[in-house]
């Protein structure tokens, strides 16, 4: 097993004219069963203004596995953040048990990202200062997307469950950041799962959690 993708973001315009379900997903996952080129969930952001801080925040049960804004997770105890082509790694302890909670957070004008495991803090690190993730964003779970919603890899699919994704353009405090984790919701404005706009591609289907 080697690099999982969790969460890719690909910067191309997309024209949103499809209607997309839009629903509560509260106490539900995603379900990827299978490894393939194929199966992947499209989320639309409620973005409309380029971004220069956020928090992203969800949960996953593996398995596991170019881009504006791309998580791997490299193996137990190691996660890469990718903005605008450029990584950080980071590095810490995690039981090697599933599942995990993820948050990660970036703010453009210190470049500082923030890491959080299982509502524990890692250790930050700083990339991009000054950037900012323009366009409007298309992102995909399940794949890495190397052009806008295809060029897909097998090897590189994610298999597993994904939950509770919520993000926000803004840099939430610690405070925050631990009661969404206890499970508190918090008013996510470009992600929200109470609220998920999304589009179900090929063989993914949604289930009870059954791991909370
Ligand atoms: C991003 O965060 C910085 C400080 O943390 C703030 O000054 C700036 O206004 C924020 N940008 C946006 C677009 O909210
Ligand atoms: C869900 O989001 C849409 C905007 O995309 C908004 O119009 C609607 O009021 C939201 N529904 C709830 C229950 O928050």
């Amino acid at each position: 097993m080697d690099r999982l993708l969790l969460l890719g973001m690909s910067i191309l315009i997309s024209l949103l004219s499809e209607a997309f379900a839009q629903t509560d997903l509260t106490g539900k996952v995603f379900v990827f069963p299978r490894e393939s080129q194929s199966d992947h969930v499209k989320l639309i952001p409620h973005l409309d203004k380029p971004l220069e801080n956020f928090t992203l925040l969800f949960s996953y049960n593996t398995l596991g596995r170019d881009n504006e804004l791309l998580i791997y997770k490299n193996r137990v105890g190691e996660y890469q953040l990718y903005i605008g082509q450029l990584e950080v790694t980071v590095q810490g302890v995690e039981d090697f048990a599933s599942p995990v909670h993820f948050c990660t957070s970036w703010e453009s004008s210190s470049g500082i990202a923030e890491f959080w495991v299982n509502g524990k803090p890692w250790v930050k690190k700083g990339l991009q200062m000054g950037y900012t993730v323009k366009g409007q964003p298309s992102i995909v779970i399940g794949q890495e997307q190397d052009s806008y919603g295809g060029s897909f890899d097998q090897s590189q699919s994610f298999m597993g469950e994904i939950g509770d994704l919520n993000m926000w353009d803004s840099v939430l405090t610690p405070e925050k950041i631990k009661s969404a984790y206890q499970g508190s919701t918090i008013d996510p404005n470009i992600l929200n799962w109470q609220n998920l706009t999304y589009e179900m591609n090929d063989y993914v289907v949604i289930r009870p959690c059954t791991w909370h």
